[in-house]
């Protein structure tokens, strides 16, 4: 069995200090590699270590700045590949462009699936990610793909809150997988809004299915972006009388603050995007330890599929 020494771990720009943080769990050093912007803007990347014949881990999180940091993941990937590297497996905490994963309007592309595609044509051969908007991404890849869930990992903060007596809350539809998934491991009922969007920025007022009155809220979804899905079921559970609002959120995507004028008592986040500081009004809780346990059981070859759940 392969020593979670021989792991090589290289990451990008986008989050180092994630990429830090699971180098440290596993106990190994980040690979040493040179990233840099040539004076016309064109990205240059050299690999200052030996991967011949290796398994390497690239970590990038598609975020904030997902085009720069996709094509710089994409340069990465080739150095590996021409450096002979025997298998890439890239760790892409925020699956940045999982949101546009269907027609669903005429003349729109599916960017999820170009992003997939462009993995494997650049040489990824395996991909790890965390809570991706929608499983049937995992199908837009001919590679294995390893979509963990940090919804563990912030249930055991999420004990700790005081919650009792409250209803978890899904926000729209699309998020009553992880409403019942908090639900169950909280021993708590769930109730859904029907959010309706009017486009990318903008959404429409929901309806409440189920009962809040007289108890907390926990909100819950995958994506903090705008802050506007959060704010109409903010909104549409005072109104159904909610006594006090949490929100549970694995992605916060947001380059700002939670903003004080949002009716929460607190927002629970994992460190998936950049910008992971603790506040009054947020909670970050670390997914490092996770992608380390996971990155460890692919080295390993051992089973992966308890982390998830
Ligand atoms: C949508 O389907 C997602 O699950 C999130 O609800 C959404 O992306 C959140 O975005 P925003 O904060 O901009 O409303």
């Amino acid at each position: 069995m392969r020593e979670s020494r021989d792991i090589l771990l290289f990451s990008g720009t986008s989050h180092k200090k994630l990429a830090e943080s699971v180098a440290e769990n596993l106990g190994v050093p980040l690979g040493k590699c040179i990233i840099e912007t040539f004076p016309d803007g064109e990205i240059g990347v050299q690999i200052l270590e030996n991967v011949r014949g290796r398994d390497v881990f690239v970590l990038q999180s598609i975020a904030q700045q997902p085009n720069l940091y996709l094509m710089e993941l994409f340069i990465l990937i080739d150095a590996l590949k021409r450096a002979s590297a025997a298998s890439i497996a890239v760790v892409i905490p925020y699956y940045g462009y999982a949101r546009q994963d269907r027609k669903d309007k005429g003349r729109v592309p599916i960017t999820a699936r170009l992003v997939a595609d462009l993995l494997e044509k650049a040489g990824a051969t395996r991909v790890l990610t965390v809570d991706l908007h929608a499983d049937q991404v995992q199908g837009f890849f001919n590679i294995p793909v390893d979509n963990l869930t940090a919804r563990a990992v912030l249930s055991q903060t999420l004990k700790k809150a005081g919650l009792d007596n409250g209803v978890v809350v899904a926000p729209d539809l699309g998020s009553i997988k992880y409403a019942k998934y908090y639900a169950s491991a909280l021993g708590m009922p769930f109730a859904v809004v029907d959010k309706r969007r009017i486009n990318s920025g903008h959404v429409e007022s929901g309806v409440l299915i189920g009962d809040v009155r007289g108890k907390k809220v926990l909100l819950v979804d995958d994506i903090y972006s705008t802050g506007g899905t959060l704010k109409m079921a903010i909104q549409v559970c005072k109104e159904a009388g909610a006594c006090s609002l949490y929100a549970a959120v694995t992605h916060y995507v947001s380059q700002e603050e939670v903003p004080e004028s949002l009716e929460l008592e607190k927002l629970y986040t994992t460190d998936t995007v950049p910008g992971e500081v603790s506040s009054a009004k947020r909670e970050v809780v670390t997914i490092g330890p996770l992608l380390a346990e996971a990155i460890l059981s692919i080295e390993h070859g051992s089973s992966v599929s308890v982390l998830f759940r």
